[in-house]
C-alpha cells in the first residue's frame, strides 16, 4: 500500500541532538548502581523478541490485560465517548484492537495515533489497521513519548492509552513527567486509560522474566545490539547474563546484564573506557507493580480525575481510566 491518506506517519527520533543521547547514555554508565535506558531494546528486532515474550506460558501480563480489556472496552467507550484512540508505547497493537473494536461498534472510531520509539512497528500497525477498519485514519508517530508529545496530532474527544505496564518501566519521576505532559496535551473532558500490572506473588512475578527458552534474555541482550548502532561499541553478548529478580522494597521487577567476567570496554563515542568486574550488573529495565492505590495516586497529581478501575478476578492486572477535568 502506498502511503496516502489514510496512513500519516511522522518520524521525530532523527531529530534529537546526538550529544545529548551519548550524554545520557554515559552519566547512566557512571551511575552506582550502572544503569542504560530502557527504549533501547525496542529497534525491530526488540519489538519482534517482545511479541514471542507475550506468548509464553509464564509471560501473564499480555493475555491478562487482553482477556480484561475484552470485558471492560464497551464500558470504556460509552464513558469517554472516544472518537481517537492516541496509544503511547503502541508496539504491535493487538490489545488495540479490542478498544477499536468497541469503539467501532458504537460508529465513533475515526483516528487512531500509535506512538512509539519503534519506527517498524508503527508503519506495520498504521497499514494493518486501516486495512481492518473501514474509513479509519491512522497517523502514527515514531518518537520518544518522554520527549516527543507535543507533536501528537491535534484531534477529536480523546482516549489516551498506555498499555501493558510500560508505565511501569519508568522510574516514578519519569513516569509522573510523562504523565504531565500527557495531560498538557490533552483537551478538558479527554480521558487516559492506564494498564498496570498488580503486586503477586514473588515466584509468578520472577517465572515472568526468567522464561527457559531464553526469550527474555535475549530481549535483555538486544539492548547491547541496539547500542552498537547509536554510540559504535561491539559489545560482546556472550559476555553477559541476564538477571531478573523482585525488589520487594521498590515493588518491582529489576532486569540487569551482568558482565561474566572482567571486562575493559572501549567507547570512544563517549570518550569512556568502561571497566566492569566480574559479576558486576547493569539495569537495563524496572518493571514496577502496583495496587490501585499506587497506580492512582501519581494520576491525581497530575491533575486526573480517577474514573473507574477495573481488575481481572485474580488480580493481576489494573486498567485505570481517568479524566482531564
Ligand atoms: N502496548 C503494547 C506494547 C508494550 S511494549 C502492549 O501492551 O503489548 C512497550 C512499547 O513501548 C514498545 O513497543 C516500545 O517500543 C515502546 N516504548 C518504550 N519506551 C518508549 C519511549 N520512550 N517512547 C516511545 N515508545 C516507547
Ligand atoms: C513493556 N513492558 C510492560 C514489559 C514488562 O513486563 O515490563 C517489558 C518486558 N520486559 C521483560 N519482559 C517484558
Amino acid at each position: 500500500m502506498s502511503e496516502h491518506a489514510p496512513v500519516t506517519i511522522d518520524v521525530h527520533l532523527n531529530n534529537q541532538d546526538p550529544a545529548a543521547i551519548r550524554e545520557e547514555i554515559r552519566a547512566g554508565l557512571l551511575e552506582t548502581p550502572r544503569r542504560l535506558p530502557t527504549r533501547y531494546f525496542y529497534d525491530d528486532r526488540g519489538s519482534e523478541l517482545f511479541e514471542q515474550i507475550c506468548e509464553l506460558p509464564t509471560y501473564y501480563p499480555t493475555r491478562t490485560e487482553h482477556a480484561l480489556l475484552k470485558t471492560v472496552a464497551d464500558d470504556v467507550v460509552a464513558r469517554t465517548g472516544a472518537e481517537e484512540l492516541v496509544e503511547l508505547g503502541s508496539g504491535a497493537a493487538t490489545k488495540t484492537r479490542t478498544l477499536l473494536d468497541a469503539m467501532a461498534r458504537t460508529k465513533q472510531l475515526k483516528f487512531y495515533v500509535p506512538f512509539d520509539v519503534s519506527e517498524g512497528i508503527v508503519r506495520r500497525v498504521a497499514h494493518e489497521l486501516v486495512a481492518e477498519y473501514e474509513g479509519l485514519q491512522v497517523h502514527g508517530v515514531v518518537g520518544d513519548f518522554l520527549a516527543h508529545l507535543e507533536h501528537i496530532p491535534q484531534g477529536g474527544k480523546r482516549l489516551v492509552g498506555i498499555l501493558g505496564g510500560t508505565i511501569g518501566n519508568l522510574r516514578p519521576e519519569s513516569a509522573a513527567e510523562l504523565l504531565s505532559s500527557i495531560e498538557r496535551e490533552m483537551a478538558s473532558g479527554d480521558f487516559l486509560l492506564v494498564g498496570v500490572q498488580l503486586i503477586t506473588d514473588t515466584d509468578r512475578l520472577e517465572a515472568a522474566y526468567n522464561d527457559s527458552v531464553g526469550l527474555t534474555a535475549a530481549f535483555n541482550k538486544n539492548m547491547l545490539r541496539v547500542l552498537k548502532s547509536v554510540i559504535g561499541v561491539d559489545f560482546d553478548l556472550d559476555a553477559f547474563d541476564h538477571v531478573a529478580r523482585f525488589n520487594s522494597a521498590e515493588h518491582r521487577i529489576e532486569m540487569r546484564l551482568r558482565s561474566v567476567r572482567e571486562q575493559v570496554i572501549p567507547i570512544p563515542d563517549l570518550e569512556l573506557t568502561l571497566h566492569l568486574k566480574e559479576g558486576e550488573e547493569i539495569l537495563t529495565e524496572i518493571s514496577t507493580k502496583y495496587t490501585r492505590a499506587l497506580a492512582e495516586a501519581p494520576l491525581m497529581q497530575a491533575g486526573f480525575t480517577p474514573v473507574a478501575w477495573y481488575t481481572d478476578p485474580d488480580h493481576l492486572h489494573g486498567l485505570a481510566l481517568a479524566r482531564k477535568p
